[in-house]
């Protein structure tokens, strides 16, 4: 095996999976690869410590006068279940025609790792960059980015950057070059209803006290209406509405109606009327259930009134909604709308803004040169419905706009099983990076 695929597959084999307590050390072990990594690279590099998983930063030779580039990146990993859909062990990548296998291939350690590689290829051999690099690679990406904010705010002098270049987006299709010029914010509740102090009888005392199961479907029930509109009052006040521009660019996009059905799976696309499922994705907020439990989930039937109930929400923003004002609005809708005997409580999680930036500023066009050069295409210009919320903190606290140049294919199954990213795309990624920082530097 080529000995930068060989790399790529030693960083895939840490399972640092950032929510889950029990792979804390497997979390700083990635770590410390990522450190030891630009150590041997010739770059000035530490490990941040923070109350959650570590930061890593490293930086190249400062050379006064040349533009200074952030590379933003994540080394941790979303939890890998369901374990038996996997066609082999997530953290035992493999090569199959040309695609690598592994949690973590496209999102983010595929695509970080073509930043990284790209910086050594150019150094090798005495070679010389021709812009000032910083990297950041971050180990807490999937929950939220709790630490990082603190940190960008306690080192805004040394992160200090001209702009920041992110791969953890997609492209719209194989060797379709592209750039994202927006992502969807994000915000994260939980609704935990309870009702009786245990669980009861439902024989004995049904038709006495309230189901809390029964309660949180009518609560969940209220959050849309049938169209899949979102029902929270206020909600889409402040929605910016899509440029026409965008809607003409997107209708002509390889990724159609016809190959989101295949992607997905799903019998049929839906949602808001008078949009299409790219514009519902990208440009229009949604109301997600995530997860839901309470009662007896074993085999058979046990015939219980559960005590508890739970649901897991998010919603994604668009400009220029906040997560803030979302917060408020849902949280007050999902109070009217209590059944009487239970009681609800509201947990907020994890928030991040929605972010969006001029793909024709001089970075943009830039990037947009890099990209056109690497692929040897038209490249698309996208907004996308995932949602990175340190971007908009690269925006607030380091004053700094962010190129997004995903390297993932639509049908990556990031998040999900058979997470998979082309070896096509990582070798041009290495490229696109030794490009862009030459555009950059030649601005
Ligand atoms: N890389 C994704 C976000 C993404 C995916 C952006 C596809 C654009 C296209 C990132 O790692 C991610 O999954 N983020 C989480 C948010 C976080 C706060 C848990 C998300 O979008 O759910
Ligand atoms: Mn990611």
């Amino acid at each position: 095996m080529d000995a930068q695929l060989a790399q790529l597959f030693d960083f895939l084999r840490f399972p640092s999976i950032s929510t889950d307590p029990s792979r804390r050390d497997d979390v700083s072990a990635c770590g410390q690869w990522v450190y030891e990594k630009f150590v041997s690279m010739g770059l000035f590099a530490q490990v941040h410590g923070t109350p959650g998983h570590p930061v890593i930063f490293a930086r190249s030779q400062p050379r006064p006068g040349r533009p200074t580039v952030l590379i933003y990146g994540h080394y941790d990993v979303q939890p890998a279940d369901p374990l038996d859909l996997w066609t082999s062990p997530p953290f035992e990548p493999r090569l199959a025609d040309g695609i690598i296998i592994a949690r973590g291939a496209a999102d983010n350690k595929g695509q970080i790792m073509t930043h990284i590689l790209g910086v050594e290829a150019a150094l090798a051999g005495g070679g010389e960059l021709p812009v000032n690099v910083l990297f950041v690679v971050e180990g807490e990406e999937e929950i939220g980015s709790p630490n990082l904010g603190a940190f960008l705010a306690e080192h805004e002098e040394e992160l200090r950057s001209d702009i920041v270049v992110i791969s953890d987006s997609s492209m719209i299709g194989p060797g379709v070059p592209t750039l994202t010029y927006g992502l969807r914010g994000i915000g994260c509740i939980e609704v935990r209803v309870t009702g009786p102090a245990v669980d009861l009888h439902s024989g004995i005392y049904g038709g006495a006290v309230q189901n809390p199961i029964t309660a949180l479907s009518r609560i969940l029930a209220t959050l849309h209406h049938a169209d899949g509109r979102i029902a929270v009052a206020g909600f889409y006040d402040t929605v910016a509405p899509l440029q026409e521009w965008e809607r003409a660019a997107w209708r002509d996009l390889p990724l159609t109606e016809t190959r989101l059905l295949e992607i997905t799976g799903a019998p049929a696309l839906t949602g808001e009327a008078g949009y299409s499922a790219i514009e519902r994705m990208w440009a229009r907020p949604t109301m997600e259930l995530n997860g839901i439990g309470g009662g007896y989930q074993g085999e058979g039937t046990k015939t219980v009134i559960p005590h508890a109930a739970f649901a897991k929400i998010t919603f994604r923003l668009v400009p220029d909604q906040k997560a803030g004002d979302a917060f408020a609005l849902v949280g007050e809708h999902v109070r009217k709308n209590i059944p009487a005997g239970v009681q609800v409580e509201i947990i907020e999680g994890h928030r991040g803004d929605p972010y969006i930036t001029n793909p024709l500023s001089g970075f943009g066009k830039a990037a947009q040169r890099a990209l056109g050069n690497t692929f040897g295409r038209e490249v698309a210009l996208i907004r996308e419905g995932g949602s990175i919320p340190i971007v908009q903190s690269f925006k607030e606290i380091l004053g700094v706009d962010t190129l997004l140049l995903g390297l993932a294919l639509p049908d990556c199954r990031a998040h999900s099983p058979n997470e998979n990213f082309p070896v096509a795309n990582f070798e041009a990624g290495i490229r696109l990076n030794q490009a862009l920082l030459r555009e950059i530097a030649a601005m």
